[in-house]
């Protein structure tokens, strides 16, 4: 696969002024969130309504080598009942390890007990969501309301760090800030600064602010300030990683320590696979049209056995709708998948679209 072949390439570039480097090996060093090592540094991003476990094991087995789950919310996942028809956000399956959980929430009272429901699942990293920007969430003083209020953004880090064993890394994810005030990025570094103090293993920064939402470019000038910032600290970079290409940039025009994947890998799980290909030199290889049919297949039944298993159909038209963005019959492949209303549909349109 040419690397600028993506879902995303009529997507605007990111902010960036130091040019990439020219195609060649590139070295990569392990990522280090606290005691734990990850051994390669593309690992795949926290996605609401995505990173369930059956992506995240299509992520693991096509190269990502650390996942995070979709973001709970506290009081949510303290609410839960142990009932078989929800056992699905809290499972985790063995091939899975090392995989985060993600938190939001508001009170910082909620955190620390909400953490250890996570650990006692078998999450191996507890991530804290300072980055959100719905309306729901900022509306709820949830995620990225918090780089308003720097001193509670702290007393959650403080809360969730001492509720957690010392060997489970405490991660954040922010964005740069609420919007491009001055007094908003001071807010960024103190939060950044504060965390980092508490004890906070790598921070996450998405280089657009709460305001932007997703419109217009991630700002990679900003990542680099904050690598310099942070000295020896992990810092991973978020935000227009699209192609494998993009998170090479990444890494090598900012400094980053570990880029995180996001939109990139809805529905191009091999991006992981494209970005160890390129590191090691290699072109990019296109998944052909029976690997896509393999993976999706295998992503329906992994939603069957360990998802929500009643949703399996509907989860898995979500997904496919955006694999079809590899095919090159995108539009009538779309669509087709857009109509399946069952799991024969479903599959009627894997043996007519996918067929080798
Ligand atoms: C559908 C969707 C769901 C997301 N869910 C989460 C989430 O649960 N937790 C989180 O920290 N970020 C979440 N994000 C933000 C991404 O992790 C990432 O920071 C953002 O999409 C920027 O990266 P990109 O431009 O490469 O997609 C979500 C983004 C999208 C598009």
């Amino acid at each position: 696969m040419n690397s600028t072949i993506s879902p995303y390439t009529d997507h605007p570039p990111p902010i960036c002024s130091v040019p990439p480097r020219q195609s060649g090996p590139t070295v990569l060093r392990s990522l280090q969130l606290g005691p734990m090592t990850i051994e390669f540094p593309v690992v795949q991003a926290a996605l609401s309504g995505y990173s369930d476990g059956p992506m995240r094991i299509i992520a693991r087995r096509l190269g990502a080598p650390y996942t995070l789950g979709e973001v709970k919310i506290d009081r949510f996942l303290l609410d839960l009942k142990d009932r078989p028809q929800t056992r699905h956000h809290f499972r985790v399956t063995d091939e899975e390890h090392p995989v985060g959980g993600q938190l939001m929430g508001s009170d910082p009272n909620e955190f620390g007990a909400a953490a250890r429901k996570l650990v006692a699942a078998g999450f191996d990293v507890i991530d804290i969501n300072f980055g959100c920007p719905t309306k729901t969430a900022v509306g709820g003083c949830r995620g990225g309301y918090h780089l308003s209020q720097p001193e509670v953004a702290l007393e959650i880090v403080s809360r969730t760090r001492e509720a957690v064993p010392a060997h489970i890394p405490v991660t954040l994810k922010m964005r740069r800030g609420i919007d491009d005030s001055p007094m908003s990025r001071d807010r960024f570094f103190h939060i950044l600064d504060g965390a980092f103090d508490r004890g906070v293993a790598a921070i996450t920064v998405h280089g657009r602010t709460v305001e932007q939402k997703y419109v217009g470019p991630s700002n990679w000038d900003f990542l680099r300030e904050v690598k310099r910032h942070a000295g020896a600290k992990t810092i991973l970079g978020s935000g227009d990683l699209f192609t494998a290409q993009a998170c090479l940039d990444m890494l090598t025009c900012t400094g980053v320590d570990g880029v995180s994947v996001a939109r990139g890998a809805i529905g191009n799980p091999w991006i992981f696979q494209q970005v160890r290909q390129l590191a090691a030199g290699l072109p990019c290889r296109f998944p052909s049209l029976t690997e896509q049919r393999q993976i999706l297949e295998m992503q329906y039944q992994l939603c069957l056995e360990l998802g929500d298993a009643r949703r399996a159909s509907a989860t898995m038209r979500k997904f496919a709708i955006k694999f079809a963005q590899l095919h090159p019959h995108e539009i009538d492949v779309r669509n087709a998948f857009a109509r399946a209303q069952s799991a024969t549909e479903w599959h009627t349109v894997l043996a007519t679209w996918y067929a080798p």
